[in-house]
């Protein structure tokens, strides 16, 4: 099709933003241009207009638009594809609780506004953290449009994941298929190396090093953005943004035959997990739906670390509902 596809960005003046928006403009999500809706708070309005006159400047051949604003209602409209990736970090002082309600405000309006004025084929991806329990808000709020719309960006755990195991098996990374981020976008995620495969063997047997996989590789990509903030002096960026990319692409366009991709989707009950809170599974992707992969079996030592993650969704979730957020 050559109608455009509206994609919103939330945060676009923001560290991820800037790496984003280049990448979809250049064409990162396939061929059909894309009009680009720009969402900030009003006092990034002068740094997200100095983004725009660098998008112009590429004058990329398959960007069709550039709309920005501070209202939701006005960016949103006629979104086929809504990228929320600004939200409030925890400033000094701040406590967790302060943290849900601050982000609980922006995602309850945004939520709101999608439900309002989006596309009927909206598809929405939330990077913004605290990632899963925003994309609750917004779900919870925009009773219109579809819960199977909503997701929550685990695709940069799962990409950390299968670098990590490239670079200790010596595979390169396209011969590492079927990982999954199971739980909550926080420390308490669980990489799973029982159905990863590497060139078609299995990855944890493959590895052989029960020692390096419980106590290297899970902490290593459980706590990579910290180790990245420790480096690089601020968050990860540039990969987040990707990983955003990959997550959209794969959702719109599918996932790979014979592999699966890592989403955190809003749970049927599948895997104990309860039924409404947006967790990581594994999942294929066709025509803009998703499907979580069935009849995986889960021993003790994937059970208990699912388990916790969970445990900890469903507190945000507690959390949230008391704040009167969903
Ligand atoms: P940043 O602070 O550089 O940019 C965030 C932008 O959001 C700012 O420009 C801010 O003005 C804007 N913003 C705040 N409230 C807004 C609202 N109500 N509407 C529109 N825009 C609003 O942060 P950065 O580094 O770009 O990260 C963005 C988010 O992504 C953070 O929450 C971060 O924790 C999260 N993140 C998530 C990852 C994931 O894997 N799920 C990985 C890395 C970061």
């Amino acid at each position: 099709s050559t109608t455009p596809l509206k994609v919103a960005v939330t945060g676009a003046a923001g560290q991820i933003g800037y790496s984003l928006l280049f990448r979809l403009a250049s064409g990162a999500l396939g061929d059909r241009p894309i009009e680009l809706r720009l969402l900030e708070i009003e006092p990034a309005l002068k740094t997200l207009e100095g983004v725009v006159m660098e998008l112009d400047d590429c004058a990329f051949p398959n960007l069709a638009g550039i709309e920005i604003g501070h209202e939701a209602e006005k960016v949103f409209d006629g979104v086929n594809l809504a990228l929320l990736v600004g939200a409030r970090p925890r400033g000094p002082g701040m406590e967790r609780g302060d943290l849900l309600e601050a982000n609980g405000a922006i995602f309850t309006a945004q939520g709101k506004a999608l439900n309002a004025v989006a596309a009927d084929d909206v598809r929405i991806g939330v990077t913004g953290n605290p990632a899963n329990t925003n994309a609750l808000i917004a779900m919870t709020n925009a009773p219109d449009v579809p819960q199977s719309r909503f997701s929550a960006l685990t695709r940069l755990d799962h990409n950390r994941a299968i670098s990590q195991l490239a670079a200790k098996t010596g595979a390169p990374v396209t011969d590492i298929t079927h990982m999954t981020i199971w739980g909550n976008h926080s420390a308490t995620q669980y990489p799973d190396l029982f159905h990863a495969q590497v060139a078609g063997r299995n990855a944890a047997e493959t590895v052989g090093d029960q020692d390096w996989l419980e106590n290297t590789f899970i902490p290593t990509v459980a706590k990579r953005g910290a180790a990245i903030i420790d480096a690089r002096g601020s968050s990860s960026a540039a990969s987040a943004a990707s990983a955003t990319i990959d997550a959209a692409r794969d959702w719109l366009h599918g996932s790979a035959d014979d592999d699966w991709v890592s989403m955190a989707v809003v749970s049927d009950g599948s895997y104990g997990v309860p039924e409404g809170l947006i967790s990581s599974f594994p999942v294929t992707t066709r025509d803009g739906d998703w499907e979580i992969v069935q009849g995986l079996e889960i021993d003790d030592f994937s059970r208990a670390r699912i388990d916790a993650s969970v445990a900890e969704l469903a507190e945000e979730r507690d959390a949230v509902a008391k704040l009167g957020l969903i």
